[in-house]
């Protein structure tokens, strides 16, 4: 598959207000590249309001069904828009630009927010803002009062994406190793659908891992050079570990397992992530993305800091599955920059920064 590179024009389509000051620029930002139809409302760098709004829809295909998830979409893309612009208290009047995510996902999820973004900044007569997927996990960092300083190191952990990122300035980012084959969160919600478990699954092997011993299994770790990940091995690792059990196995030992399947994929992340401190000299740590709301991925990474004084910064979970929140935060830091999307902007399944 071709990945293009995402581009800016400064050309803006409608009113640009550059002369508002960064405390007062208000945004209206969407999110819908996979199964969630997020909008967002912020005001400088503070949101107002962070609708998500998840689809049930894909329960019984034990995945993401992306012809459902457009059509889901496009029922509840209204609804969000209006159920954030009653939380921030604003009307679109108030909106001085409106932020989307123009790569990567599933091509008719992203049609659905590109398309509805354009048709907004067209009737407003406002400046719309593309924002890449990927890019807005890692700012979602900077949401708040005491964001990070530069440079940072970002893990960036989600259903399609393992990273680890350098990022210099909001819109200086060098990802330095990246996953081989599949991302952490593939792996969690893969294992989890071996022990029968429904998708997503990797929140639910958070909840029995809670209950579990870390230690009562052990399954492969990659030896993969430099500062990428493999995920693969993993899965098969678990397979073929579970084939030879007899039946029952799962149920009695759900826990324990689910407990070693998060100990594994922790330590293979968290192993890179020294190494990547290690190599980079840049202690100031952050993570991203959905499997950054693993409770036990919080744990370790947090006390990797303690022990070797690493400054870390954690989102709150609703800034780490997929929001709009970060692709607001990160539209604030482009706009600032000048960097707009024209009326022509089409959204790409995937796509480089
Ligand atoms: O970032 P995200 O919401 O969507 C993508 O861009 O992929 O990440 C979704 C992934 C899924 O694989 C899901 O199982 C995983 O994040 N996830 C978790 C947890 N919460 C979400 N994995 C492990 N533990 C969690 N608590
Ligand atoms: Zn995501």
């Amino acid at each position: 598959m071709i990945e293009t590179k995402l581009s800016d024009t400064k050309e803006v389509c409608g009113e640009n207000n550059l002369q508002k000051t960064k405390d007062e620029l208000t945004i209206l930002a969407i999110e819908s590249s996979c199964d969630d139809t997020s909008v967002a409302i912020s005001r400088g760098t503070i949101i107002l309001a962070n609708i998500i709004c998840g689809q049930t829809v894909h329960e019984s295909f034990g995945g993401v069904v992306p012809e459902l998830a457009s059509r889901s979409h496009i029922q509840n893309i209204v609804p969000t828009v209006d159920a954030a612009l009653n939380m921030a208290k604003i009307s679109v009047a108030d909106i001085d630009a409106i932020a989307f995510t123009q790569a990567p996902g599933l091509i008719g999820s992203l049609l659905v927010g590109v398309q509805f973004a354009k048709s907004m900044a067209m009737s407003l007569k406002k400046p719309l803002i593309a924002v890449h997927h990927m890019q807005a996990h890692v700012l979602a960092n900077l949401i708040g009062s005491n964001p990070p300083c530069f440079p940072f190191l970002c893990l960036t952990v989600s259903g399609g994406h393992t990273q680890i990122v350098l990022v210099k300035s909001p819109l200086e980012l060098d990802v330095i190793g990246e996953t081989i084959d599949d991302a952490a969160g593939e792996a969690f919600d893969k294992c989890a659908k071996l022990l029968g478990l429904p998708y997503p699954g990797g929140p639910l092997i958070d909840k029995y891992a809670k209950e579990g011993n870390p230690l009562a299994f052990r399954f492969a770790e990659p030896m993969i050079p430099n500062l990428d990940f493999s995920f693969s091995g993993l899965k098969t690792s678990v397979l073929y570990f579970l084939q030879k059990q007899e039946r029952g196995f799962i149920e009695a030992n759900l826990n324990d397992l689910c407990a070693s399947i998060q100990f594994t994929i922790v330590t293979i992340l968290l192993k890179k992530l020294k190494k990547a401190v290690n190599e980079t000299k840049v202690k100031e740590v952050c993570i991203a993305g959905g499997v950054s709301a693993n409770s036990g991925l919080r744990t370790e990474l947090t006390s990797l800091g303690i022990k070797h004084g690493w400054k870390i910064h954690i989102p709150s979970f609703e800034y780490c599955t997929d929001n709009a929140a970060m692709i607001a935060i990160t539209a604030y830091f482009k706009y600032f920059a000048g960097k707009f999307a024209s009326l022509d902007s089409t959204p790409t399944a995937r796509a480089i920064w």
